[in-house]
């Protein structure tokens, strides 16, 4: 079975964004992959947390990943500070990775401009540290959104540097992008991405969200001031209509092309209503779930701790290659 790795930042509620554009790949690819899920919590502090709310929405994350569907009797679940192996091969990477290349990150420059007071060297290597989690685990495929595309790119061209150098050591990984919902946009500003730590709470909808404010939020959303109030999808001239429509979609499974002509003499209002019925109904058996499991913290330590098991079993192995490779001592 082909290998895939991918993880979510526990910096915040995950949000629909992280649900449509990559959680949901996650639940079905558990029945023809090899799959290894985490909540990167190293990449979470290049951001300043708060340790009972980094600790918190962690415990958050693992709950809603098992509320979502992933089964850790399928899939290695886990968090990512509990295997060291990640840290000590970003530190490698790191020495193979240039200035040049990270500083051409648009996320990093995305960051540096929002947290102007703390623009610190793991913002600017934190492509090295996930590229250090996908090369670990060897992995083949990588189901991420569309924001996460670059930093790909930039795993790929680390792992085929090093193999240039030592010979094939680390597989070199696919990007696996949905068709429909790899970016969901904010919904107050739908020229940008939904963020899960945006500061305007009404951009983002979090999956633990009650019902009464997920609709409130989504009536609120921002549309356009076309007077005919036509509803099509077209990202670039009508963002907020179209961001509506990829939600309904992907909470629906019904195409965008079999969604838009039921809309076509209907108003802004009917579209919203649709769009936050549907996100409602696709939340409810998750958050009911998530309730039972996050209560259960025995149950959870029990999935993180055989989930860094089998998690650090596989690192060890590449971690030993690469060292090896490197030209380090092995420890007598
Ligand atoms: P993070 O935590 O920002 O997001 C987790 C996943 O959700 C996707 N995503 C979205 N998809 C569609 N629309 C959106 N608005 C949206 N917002 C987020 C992201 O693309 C991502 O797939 N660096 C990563 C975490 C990471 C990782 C890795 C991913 C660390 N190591 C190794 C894959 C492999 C991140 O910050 O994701």
């Amino acid at each position: 079975k082909p290998i895939v790795l991918s993880g979510c930042q526990p910096s915040g509620q995950l949000s629909i964004g992280n649900y449509i554009g990559a959680l949901r790949q996650w639940v079905t690819m558990q029945e023809t992959h090899d799959c290894r899920f985490m909540l990167v919590d190293l990449h979470a502090i290049t951001v300043r947390q708060d340790p009972e709310q980094l600790r918190e929405a962690t415990l958050d994350g693992l709950a809603l990943y098992l509320a979502c569907g992933l089964d850790p009797d399928k899939s290695v679940v886990f968090v990512q500070s509990h295997v060291a192996e990640h840290s000590q091969l970003a530190w490698v990477l790191n020495c193979y990775t240039q200035m040049g290349e990270l500083n051409r990150m648009t996320q990093f420059k995305d960051k540096a401009d929002r947290h102007t007071n703390n623009v610190n060297a793991g913002l600017f290597t934190y492509p090295a540290l996930m590229a250090a989690d996908i090369l670990l685990y060897q992995a083949n495929e990588v189901p991420v959104g569309n924001d996460q595309k670059q930093h790909l790119e930039l795993a790929r061209d680390v792992a085929i540097r090093f193999n240039n150098i030592y010979g094939d050591v680390f597989t070199v990984p696919e990007p696996f992008i949905p068709e429909v919902g790899a970016r969901v946009m904010s919904l107050q500003d739908p020229t940008k991405k939904m963020s899960k730590s945006d500061d305007n709470v009404n951009n983002f909808i979090g999956l633990l969200e009650d019902p009464k404010v997920i609709t409130k939020k989504l009536k609120r959303a921002v549309t356009d001031s076309d007077e005919q109030a036509r509803i099509y999808f077209d990202p670039a001239e009508k963002a907020g209509v179209s961001n509506l429509l990829s939600i309904l979609s992907a909470a629906t499974g019904r195409s965008i092309e079999e969604l838009v002509p039921e809309y076509a003499d209907k108003m802004y209002g009917h579209l919203k209503t649709d769009t936050a019925a549907a996100v409602v109904e696709m939340l409810a058996p998750i958050q009911q779930r998530y309730q039972e499991y996050r209560h259960d913290r025995s149950y959870l330590n029990d999935v993180m701790r055989r989930g860094a098991e089998a998690a650090q079993a596989h690192a060890q192995v590449t971690l030993q290659r690469v060292y090896d490779a490197i030209g380090f001592v092995p420890r007598p």
